[in-house]
């Protein structure tokens, strides 16, 4: 087990290599996906829905590759699921977590492909399926919503009774777009740094309450989803929780010393610490003290979030010691969380999250990835 946080790019080599070699559960797949072509059920309501197959023969005899010969449905009683991987994605219905969806399907793995609104969702597995790919259904999923996370949990207690991978991908911003194309023409994102905080206003604004939105959903949304899955992930054999963090994380954005310290020294800090931080970060968000009291001054919340989802990841990591929980940092990729802006493509974006969860069952936990490459969690200096 990896326990040092270093840069190794053999490790990423090794992962890739892994992901190239021949998997046993993608070819006990192929066979369970021949034996149930015909049964093939649409079902709505229930916040599952199950992907059409498009006539009879789109599993064989289209001359599909390998990884697009998956079926999308598995009756309990085509047993054993151990030989099925399973993922969750939050958030799957655009953006990099719908790119995880794909990449992750076309390893072989049952994705569950999770969106807060239905026909968002279903309109992205709908489009996953008339691309060849039919290893993916959709279940509803509102972070912030306890009823809606129990409900997937019955989800897939019932129809895979374990879970390998689940990838934390569901975040908002925090911020609106005053003016866009100002922003824009100023570099977007490039320019959103705490010595820049007064040229970005009349560009961007953090309303408090959008803020709080977003700590709910980046933080408490993502740990209430992990805390109602792990007793699922227990379950399998090789569990890996994705974290999707960022480099707004990085504790570098604090100015106060003694919390950077604490919010990094995991040997002292509890959950129940970053819960009195982002309460406390709260209430000097309310009352314009952010500066006063050293917190990040652009992007306040969405920075505070991702630095306690990494100190969680951390938490968990050592926690849960047969689970491998990383964070990993997607670059700044094009999306509608950068306004269309950035520099990666989605497919680049989704790779070190694909990497992390596919990791080997020696590979690090507890870890940051910087896009596919291993690095600290904090930097003196990290661009987005
Ligand atoms: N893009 C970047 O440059 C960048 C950089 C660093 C980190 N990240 C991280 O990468 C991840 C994906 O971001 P993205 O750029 O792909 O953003 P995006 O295109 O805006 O997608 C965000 C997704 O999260 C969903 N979501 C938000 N709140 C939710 C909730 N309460 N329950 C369920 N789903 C919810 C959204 O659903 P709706 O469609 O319903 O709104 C959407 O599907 C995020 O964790 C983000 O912080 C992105």
């Amino acid at each position: 087990m990896f326990t040092n946080i270093h840069t190794d790019q053999s490790l990423c080599a090794n992962v890739r290599m892994n992901s190239m070699a021949p998997n046993p559960f993608r070819l006990a797949q192929v066979v369970l996906n021949i034996k149930t072509q015909q049964q093939v059920n649409v079902k709505k309501g229930g916040g599952v829905v199950q992907v059409k197959k498009k006539g009879g023969d789109d599993v064989k005899g289209e001359g599909k590759s390998e990884k697009n010969r998956f079926f999308n449905f598995h009756p309990n009683s085509y047993e054993p699921m151990d030989n099925i991987r399973c993922a969750v994605v939050t958030g799957a219905n655009k953006g990099i977590g719908f790119e995880i969806c794909r990449q992750l399907a076309l390893e072989g793995i049952e994705i569950i492909l999770t969106a807060r609104n239905e026909s968002r969702g279903v309109a992205a597995v709908d489009k996953l399926n008339s691309s060849g790919i039919s290893n993916v259904i959709y279940h509803q999923l509102d972070i912030i919503d306890s009823k809606s996370v129990q409900n997937l949990v019955k989800f897939i207690e019932s129809r895979f009774k374990k879970l390998d991978i689940l990838v934390n991908n569901a975040a908002e911003s925090g911020i609106v777009y005053v003016d866009i194309n100002k922003f824009k023409e100023g570099g977007a994102y490039m320019q959103v740094n705490d010595d820049n905080v007064d040229n970005l206003t009349g560009l961007i604004e953090e309303p408090y309450d959008l803020g709080e939105r977003c700590l709910n959903i980046n933080y408490y949304g993502t740990k209430r989803v992990t805390d109602a899955l792990i007793p699922l992930l227990q379950l399998s054999k090789s569990p890996r929780v994705v974290n999707i963090s960022s480099a707004y994380g990085d504790l570098h954005w604090f100015h106060n010393e003694e919390l950077k310290h604490e919010l990094h020294d995991i040997e002292i800090l509890t959950e129940e610490r970053i819960d009195e931080v982002i309460q406390c970060f709260l209430r000097d968000f309310k009352v314009t003290k952010l500066r006063e009291n050293g917190w990040p001054l652009t992007c306040s919340a969405y920075k505070v979030s991702k630095a306690a989802l990494n100190a969680y990841t951390r938490l968990m990591a050592r926690k849960f010691q047969n689970i491998l929980v990383n964070a990993v940092h997607p670059g700044y990729v094009v999306t509608d969380m950068t306004s269309q802006t950035g520099i990666l493509t989605v497919e680049e974006g989704a790779q070190g999250s694909v990497m992390a969860a596919l990791l080997p069952d020696d590979g690090p936990s507890g870890a940051y990835f910087d896009k596919t490459k291993l690095a600290p969690f904090t930097l003196a200096e990290r661009p987005i």
